[in-house]
C-alpha cells in the first residue's frame, strides 16, 4: 500500500495532537449539553474512534452513511443517504464527525436532514479540510477541523481509494497514476 503513497501529510503524531486540540475544545464547549456523536461511515471510524476516546465528557454514539463518490476520485453531486441513526434525536446537541469536507454536499446534507428532526442544535467536525473543492453552493461552516490540505487525493486513517487503504494510520496523498490507469 505504502508503494502507491506519493507523500505522507499527516503522520500519526500529527493526527494524534489534532484530535487532542478538536476533542479539548469538544470537552469544555459541550459540557453542559446532552452530547450525541454521529459517525459518517465509513471514512470517519478511525477519526471517530481516537476522537470519541479522547472525549472526556458524558456523551453518546450513532452512525449515519451517505455515498457521493463511486470507485473516482470525483464527486458525483447527489448525496443518498444509505444508513441512518437509530435515536430520536430531539433531546440531543449532535455533533456530525466527518473524515473529510471536500465538495462539502455530504455534510450540507446531512446537517438539513438532522435538523428537520428538531434536536437541540446540529454542529460539524471534520479532521480534514481541502477549501479549494467547496461546490459553489455550499453555505456549511463546520464548528471544528483539523488540518487544511491542498486538492490532492488522500487516502489513510479510514479514508479510500475504490475501498482500500483505509488501514493505514497515517493520512497520505494516492499517486494519481493509482487512479488514472
Ligand atoms: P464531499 O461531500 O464532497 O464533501 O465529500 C465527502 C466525502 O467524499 C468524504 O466523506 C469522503 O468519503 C470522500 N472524499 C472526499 N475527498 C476525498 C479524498 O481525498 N480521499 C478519499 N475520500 C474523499
Ligand atoms: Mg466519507
Amino acid at each position: 500500500m505504502i508503494n502507491d503513497v506519493k507523500e505522507i501529510l499527516l503522520s500519526e503524531e500529527d493526527i494524534d495532537k489534532l484530535v487532542k486540540e478538536i476533542a479539548d475544545k469538544i470537552n469544555e464547549d459541550y459540557k453542559d449539553k446532552n452530547l450525541l456523536l454521529i459517525c459518517v461511515l465509513k471514512g470517519s471510524v478511525c477519526f471517530m474512534s481516537d476522537l470519541m476516546k479522547a472525549i472526556k465528557i458524558p456523551c453518546k454514539i450513532d452512525f449515519m452513511a451517505a455515498k457521493s463518490y463511486g470507485a473516482s476520485t470525483e464527486t458525483s453531486g447527489v448525496v443518498n443517504i444509505t444508513y441512518d441513526i437509530k435515536y430520536d434525536i430531539q433531546d440531543y446537541d449532535l455533533l456530525i464527525v466527518e473524515d473529510i469536507f471536500d465538495s462539502g454536499r455530504t455534510l450540507e446534507k446531512l446537517t438539513k436532514v438532522l435538523k428537520a428532526r428538531n434536536p437541540k442544535s446540529v454542529e460539524c467536525c471534520s479532521l480534514l479540510d481541502k477549501p479549494d473543492r467547496r461546490a459553489k453552493e455550499v453555505e456549511l461552516q463546520l464548528k471544528y477541523t483539523g488540518a487544511k490540505i491542498p486538492d490532492a487525493f488522500v487516502v489513510g486513517y479510514g479514508l479510500d481509494y475504490d475501498e482500500k487503504y483505509r488501514n493505514m494510520p497515517f493520512v497520505g496523498i494516492l499517486k494519481p497514476e493509482v487512479y488514472t490507469k
